[in-house]
């Protein structure tokens, strides 16, 4: 273990699966303390768990990034409980792939609501106990789907989109707080994001099984590989630490080579 995070309080969302958790258990492991976040109670309780039982410190709090409500409560909470916030990491998220046509507004919102409105709820109420704190870090988990399109994913890129230029607006609105704002954006990751999407096991069958949707997402890269979370984790582990200080508004991308081409 070293001590990259020591006396940082970190804040994640949707950590109880995937890069959220990876990220959980990487800055724990370098001496951050994490508030475990999601809407998922069970899996969080068991990331917590596991991070306590290696010997770091992590608390697990519910939040539903799309309630507003929820962030002023877990600020207040965090501002009672530890006077301050260092980093934010806003991971949450939700994919689907719908065509437009066949896309409902209901659709279109409830992923909005998670992947943007989240970001924006998220950044918008930890500035206050940043600023009081005289400086913070947000980094906001985008995708390499921000950057370029992908068929059959509007939604998902015009709100990944929106959070690339978010960050940007964002780091410039804040930079005079010392509160530094980059975005992420990873290729494709093995996490359970796919399997929860609405007519996965469909385009799975039409795929002819799930080893072959991994290997043509492997196959879209230059790497020729699909990454594990926690190699999105490490790089988030840069921005969330002083190893990165002179960054905001910077978008990173960990994506295999794949917006290279
Ligand atoms: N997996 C990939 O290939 C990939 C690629 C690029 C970007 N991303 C982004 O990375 C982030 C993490 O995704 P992942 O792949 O680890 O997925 P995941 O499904 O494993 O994790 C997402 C987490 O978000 C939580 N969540 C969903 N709605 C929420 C809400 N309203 N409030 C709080 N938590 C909520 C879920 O419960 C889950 O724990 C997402 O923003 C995703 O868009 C993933």
């Amino acid at each position: 273990m070293s001590n990259r995070m020591k006396n940082k309080i970190v804040l994640i969302t949707g950590a109880a699966s995937g890069i959220g958790a990876a990220t959980a258990k990487r800055l724990a492991s370098e001496g951050a303390l994490i508030i475990v976040s999601d809407v998922n109670n069970e899996l969080g309780s068991q990331i917590t768990t596991e991070i306590t039982t290696q010997g770091s410190d992590a608390i697990f709090l519910a939040l539903d990034v799309t309630n507003e409500s929820m962030w002023q409560k877990i600020c207040c909470h965090i501002e009672n409980e530890f006077g301050k916030l260092d980093v934010l990491i806003n991971n949450a998220g939700l994919l689907f792939h719908i065509p437009i046509t066949e896309m409902l507004l209901t659709d279109w919102h409830r992923l909005m609501a998670v992947n943007l409105d989240g970001v924006f709820l998220g950044t918008k109420h930890v500035i206050p106990l940043m600023r009081k704190g005289k400086g913070g870090n947000i980094i906001n988990v985008s995708s390499a789907a921000g950057i370029v399109g992908s068929s059959t994913a509007a939604a998902y890129c015009a709100s990944k989109g929106g959070v690339r230029l978010f960050t940007k607006a964002a780091s410039l609105e804040y930079a005079q707080d010392n509160i530094r704002i980059n975005s992420i954006h990873p290729g494709p990751v093995v996490t359970p994001i796919f399997e929860k999407m609405d007519g996965w096991s469909t385009f799975v069958t039409q795929m002819g099984g799930e080893e072959n949707v991994w290997k043509a997402k492997a196959h879209s890269t230059p790497l020729k590989r699909v990454a594990m979370p926690e190699e999105i984790a490490n790089a988030i582990l840069f921005l969330a630490s002083n190893e990165s200080s002179y960054m905001t508004g910077c978008e990173l991308v960990i994506d295999g080579g794949f917006t290279a081409q």
